[in-house]
């Protein structure tokens, strides 16, 4: 198993790099990308950890040999947020930066699995879909938005809220990526009752728990830790689907909910990526109110995605 990561040496590239080091098969093969001159050396101090994973660092030139056989990409490039910034204004910066990392996608690995975290994730995966698209290489199963930190942040915040293991708790996000758009199927979750006003606070806190982050580190960055360790429990459910197993997982994927073209729902992963679109059932009233007052936004959002490469 080849798999790359393009910005491994910021924030989440090395979180995530540290933890596929650790958990990926052995005899797999991880190729750490990035612009920043410290990416060799990441990979040095990397491969001094004593697992059967090999690691090689790859430097601004040399996104093709990086890429060259991957069968699974993750893309954290990009600048983060400050405080004050809404993901939407990260758009220009990385808009750029997704084009160009999937052109080397189209050149090196079109049949690769490809994980998008760089923000706006509403509408960075549109863009990295309309590359794929105009190569002709375009595999709507094989096109990912991560949205895994929005699902691990709710299992920890019921967990905490109502005193459950949160490794039992298992908790639906669908939507997308970017505050209200983010929406938590807290009427889902099995064996645990809400009252209104939790639902409500709670819905809310996971919505902006990216800029509790950014709030907390007071101009230090964003989520980054969190969304590496999210990164890499999607990764290696990618990496079971590849190698034979079924996976549930949900992922903003251009699937068939007829909410949005992107939209983040249940997907059972397998050896093409997405093996099959699950429905995401039922809603409380709650639930359907907030979605259909999200919708606007995130086809905006994806919009602005295609726009962008039209
Ligand atoms: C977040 O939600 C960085 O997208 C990331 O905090």
């Amino acid at each position: 198993m080849k798999v790359a990561v393009l910005g491994a040496a910021g924030g989440i590239g090395q979180a995530l790099s540290l933890l596929l080091k650790n958990g990926l098969p052995a005899g797999s093969e991880l190729a750490l990308y990035d612009v920043a001159p410290v990416v060799p050396g990441v990979a040095v101090d990397l491969s001094h950890i004593p697992t059967a994973v090999k690691v090689a660092g790859y430097g601004k030139d040399d996104l093709d040999p990086a890429l060259a056989g991957a069968d699974v990409v993750l893309i954290p490039a990009g600048m983060p947020r400050k405080p004050g910034m809404d993901r939407a204004d990260l758009f220009n910066v990385n808009a750029g930066i997704i084009k160009t990392l999937a052109e080397g996608i189209v050149r090196n690995c079109p049949k690769a699995l490809v994980g998008i975290i760089t923000n706006p994730v509403n509408g960075t995966v549109p863009i990295v879909a309309e590359v794929f698209k105009k190569a002709g290489t375009y595999d709507p199963a094989r096109v990912f938005g991560v949205t895994t930190l929005d699902v691990i942040r709710a299992e920890t915040f019921i967990a905490e809220l109502k005193g459950l293991d949160v490794a039992e708790v298992k908790i639906p996000v669908i939507g997308g990526h970017s505050g209200t758009t983010i929406l938590p199927l807290l009427s889902q979750v099995e064996g645990v009752e809400f009252t209104d006003e939790e639902v409500a606070s709670l819905t809310t806190r996971i919505q902006n728990a990216g800029t509790e982050v950014v709030e907390a580190k007071a101009g230090g960055g964003s989520a980054t830790l969190s969304m590496g360790a999210a990164a890499a429990r999607f990764c290696f459910s990618l990496v079971k689907g590849l190698q034979g197993e079924e996976v549930l997982e949900y992922a903003y994927v251009e699937g068939n909910t007829g909410d949005a073209t992107f939209f983040a729902q249940p997907v059972i992963l397998g050896k093409n990526g997405v093996e099959k679109l699950l429905p995401y059932g039922e809603l409380s009233a709650f639930e359907q109110k907030a979605k259909d007052d999200m919708l606007a936004t995130l086809e905006k959002d994806i919009k602005e995605g295609v726009d962008f490469m039209a």
